[in-house]
């Protein structure tokens, strides 16, 4: 009996990851997009709990019963700050249990030769590198090791011979019978790779690996749909996969690299050695009435929100700035750069939340030739992503990054808390030009000071 449902509960839930990731494509849809991924992963966690090999469900119970108790705390307690840190977990989490089912199955000695054993072998080694890869990216982005690229002397030629070894052994277990340590041998390979993957790679790239690890753990997952002979995996595998490719891709655009630089090149090394010097010069500052008044006589304002505007928590008091000015009929816009924040989308999220229109949020490729024409650039917590060096200094970590071109407009407010800088570790000549003013305060504090003596002067 169940054999005959099975397919059909498999193939809705294919159809939910597939509209999943076509609605997560929108901020108006991605809600939506969210909800139907939730309940294509249910059904596919109950029709693989109906299958007849399972027999009994003890150990799957106890299993669920660890799980949810790390995972649900996690989820819970961890900030949206570290949103960046727990996915990386997840993947790790994720990879462990394909390299692990892999294991299993290598070991049940089940497995023939040729395709099904090259599809086990590509499981394993992208899941094991993948587990360790990602704790290594968990720990940099948590700082509990050193944020900075750690380099030394043939590191390219010690990371490819581990590959390389790996693959060899791989290539052997999948033309003949091993011997017993090649496949122990095949894991630490697997594992030291992974390891020497991103301990070359500076904080700033990380989300880019992060989002390339995705990817690994998605092919992972669909060479274990191909292992086990399950269509539903190879097809969750090949999206996630795919997703994580392009994602990592688009955002090596928007950082300006290329994916070899990012797994090879070491940046952010400058980043590290120039961090928490910033020059003593003087800058121009104002108060919250003096910027309401700014704001009040503007025609046309660029919000553009930063990693500090998710600190802070500002976004519906931004919220609420919007609202009075907009009711002045001043033009009133918001520059979203691909890596503000600490995860991609985060702005889109935050200000989503605070229900800014979507229509309002504009990449940018699509903001950046507006700035010359705008009265105000108000920057809310944002730091690299609107640092001019990046297009002069040569010597600069972020050299080369496309930025938000805030400069341009004829005024730019600076919201702060101080003269510190950013993630890349760098000072930012936007705060030193003499069409720039500093609101020194916390984000949502600020803004809520500036909404309050627009609401006197109405
Ligand atoms: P950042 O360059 O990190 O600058 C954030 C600024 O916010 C800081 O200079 C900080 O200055 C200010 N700030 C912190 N708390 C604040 C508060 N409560 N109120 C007001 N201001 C506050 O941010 P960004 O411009 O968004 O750039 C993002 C950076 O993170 C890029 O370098 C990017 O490569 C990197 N990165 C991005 C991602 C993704 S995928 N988005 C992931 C990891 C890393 P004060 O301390 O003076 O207040």
């Amino acid at each position: 009996m169940i054999e005959n449902v099975l397919p059909a509960i498999y193939l809705l839930a294919s159809v939910g990851f597939i509209l999943a990731v076509k609605w997560m494509n929108n901020p108006a849809t991605a809600r939506r997009g969210v909800i139907i991924g939730e309940i294509g992963m249910l059904l596919a966690v109950i029709g693989t709990l109906l299958r007849p090999e399972v027999v009994e469900y003890r150990w799957i119970l106890i299993g669920l019963g660890i799980g949810s108790a790390i995972g649900a705390p996690l989820a819970y307690l961890m900030p949206m700050t570290a949103v960046p840190q727990l996915t990386a977990l997840s993947h790790a989490f994720g990879a462990l249990a394909s390299a692990l089912i892999g294991t299993a199955e290598y070991y049940k000695g089940e497995i023939p030769l040729g395709f099904p054993m090259g599809a086990l072998v590509l499981e394993s080694l992208l899941g094991f590198l993948t587990t360790t890869a990602s704790i290594i990216a968990f720990a940099k982005l948590q700082e509990l090791m050193p944020t900075r690229p750690m380099t030394y002397k043939g590191q390219n030629v010690v990371s490819l011979s581990m590959l390389t070894a790996a693959i060899v052994i791989g290539g052997w277990m999948v033309a003949a019978p091993a011997p017993t340590w090649a496949f122990p041998a095949f894991i630490a390979l697997a594992m030291g790779f992974g390891i020497m993957l991103v301990i070359p790679i500076g904080g700033a790239d990380m989300p880019t690996v992060i989002a390339l690890l995705n990817s690994y753990a998605g092919v992972a997952a669909a060479a274990m749909g191909f292992v086990l002979n399950n269509r539903l995996l190879i097809i969750a595998g090949a999206l996630n996969g795919s997703a994580g490719l392009i994602l990592s891709i688009i955002m090596c655009k928007a950082m300006n690299r290329s994916f070899t630089n990012v797994l090879f090149g070491a940046f952010g090394q400058l980043a590290a050695a120039a961090t928490g010097t910033v020059a003593q010069r003087p800058v121009r500052s104002a108060t919250p009435d003096e910027a309401a008044s700014i704001l009040d006589s503007a025609r046309s304002v660029i919000v553009i929100p930063g990693y500090g505007m998710a600190v802070a928590q500002a976004q519906h008091k931004i919220r609420e700035l919007y609202d009075a000015l907009t009711k002045r009929g001043i033009d009133v816009k918001f520059a979203i750069h691909p890596v503000a924040g600490r995860m991609p989308g985060h702005m889109n999220v935050l200000l989503a939340e605070a229900d800014i229109p979507y229509d309002k949020l504009l990449e940018m490729d699509e903001i950046n030739g507006d700035f010359p024409n705008t009265d105000v650039a108000l920057v809310i917590g944002a730091n690299d992503v609107v640092n001019p060096l990046a297009r002069t200094d040569k010597t600069s970590p972020i050299y080369g990054t496309p930025i938000l071109d805030a400069d341009r407009a004829r005024t730019v407010m600076v919201i702060k808390r101080s003269m510190s800088p950013g993630f890349a570790g760098i000072d930012n000549e936007l705060y030193y030009m003499n069409n720039t003013l500093m609101l020194f305060g916390d984000a949502k504090n600020f803004v809520a000071g500036i909404v309050k003596e627009l609401a006197g002067s109405h």
